[in-house]
């Protein structure tokens, strides 16, 4: 039975449902396979790692980019896949089938189950009651933990370290699940200052800060005016619309801070590189796009598809 194990440096089986699982040794051996994965599509565009294995991808809620980089990563790595996109209409869900069901009978036909649900906390159910292992693709606003390693990896390439970072976080802080996984990443690391900026009521929940406040130097800020001029990255999201139940504090709040490129030539660094998990309504400027600085369209994106491929040849015992 898998369930959610620490990592401790070996994947093999693994259900990956949160960053807590992770130390520094098993994120180095994963962005060490990463960087291998990574140097050899770029010459071959394929490796045949999951050739005979099936991956099946049930999605709850909605998704563009991380449902087609998992596809795209199981199909670069030779193997196949089972897609479901809104089971909650198309599969047995609809009859009432509980998730720890629904992983077990998906379990009879692939190796591995990537799962997407609005819910935070199902991921964990479906880890414990599936023989296979279960891959968290976000749930609900819990976490997000293939989106925080691509954007830790991100980092890692742009800066060359993990540690001594000084970083801003913008945003809905309070549901944005892939904030959650980048901070808890960050902390296991030394001497990281992340500076918030985001709204009073969408600031990170006090039980999460209190817990990160331990290893990260956290800078709440509500303007502007108070980003540092120094930043290594730039990490902006979107305010969580459907998880509003007043539509009119979404509208009054979506746009509170907007990267334009004034905003670029008062507070970015030359080095400071500008992220986002995507979608974006309006929170960037697209004039930002063609800034050398900004990787969300391209670097950011095509290294989800890179550490989505290590971690399932990690999980499925395929690279050491
Ligand atoms: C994010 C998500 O679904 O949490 N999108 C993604 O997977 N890249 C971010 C978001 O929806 O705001």
């Amino acid at each position: 039975m898998s369930s959610i194990k620490p990592i401790k440096g070996n994947f093999i089986d693994k259900s990956i449902i949160s960053l807590d699982q992770f130390d520094n040794e098993s994120l180095g051996t994963l962005f060490r396979a990463v960087r291998k994965i990574k140097d050899t599509c770029e010459v071959n565009g394929y490796l045949g790692l999951m050739r005979g294995n099936l991956a099946a991808l049930l999605f709850y809620e909605p998704s563009s980019r991380t449902f087609s980089s998992f596809a795209s990563a199981v199909k670069k790595l030779g193997g196949q896949t089972i897609e479901y996109q809104n089971p909650a209409q198309t599969s047995s869900a609809v009859k009432g089938e509980t998730i720890e069901d629904t992983v077990q009978v998906f379990a009879n036909y692939a190796e591995v189950i990537i799962i997407r649900h609005p819910v935070a906390g199902t991921l964990k159910l479906a880890a414990q009651a599936s023989p296979v292992p279960v891959i968290n693709a976000g749930d609900g606003i819990g976490e997000h933990p293939t989106q925080g390693l691509m954007d830790m990896y991100t980092i890692l390439e742009r800066c060359g370290s993990l540690n001594g970072l000084t970083g801003l976080i913008v945003g809905d802080l309070l549901n944005g699940r892939t904030v959650h996984s980048l901070m808890k990443g960050l902390s296991l690391y030394k001497n990281n200052t992340l500076y918030l900026l985001s709204p009073d009521n969408l600031k990170i929940s006090r039980d999460l800060f209190d817990k990160l406040s331990a290893q990260l130097q956290i800078i709440e800020i509500t303007s502007d005016k108070d980003i540092p001029k120094n930043c290594d990255f730039w990490y902006w999201t979107r305010v969580q619309k459907e998880r509003f139940a007043n539509q009119a504090d979404y509208e009054r709040l979506k746009h509170a801070y907007v990267l334009t490129p004034q905003l670029v030539k008062r507070k970015a660094g030359k080095d400071t590189v500008f992220m986002h998990p995507l979608p974006r309504v309006g929170e960037i400027e697209i004039q930002v796009d063609a800034d050398p600085r900004a990787l969300y369209m391209t670097t950011q994106m095509k290294n989800g598809l890179y550490v989505r491929m290590a971690l399932l040849s990690l999980v499925l015992g395929k690279i050491k």
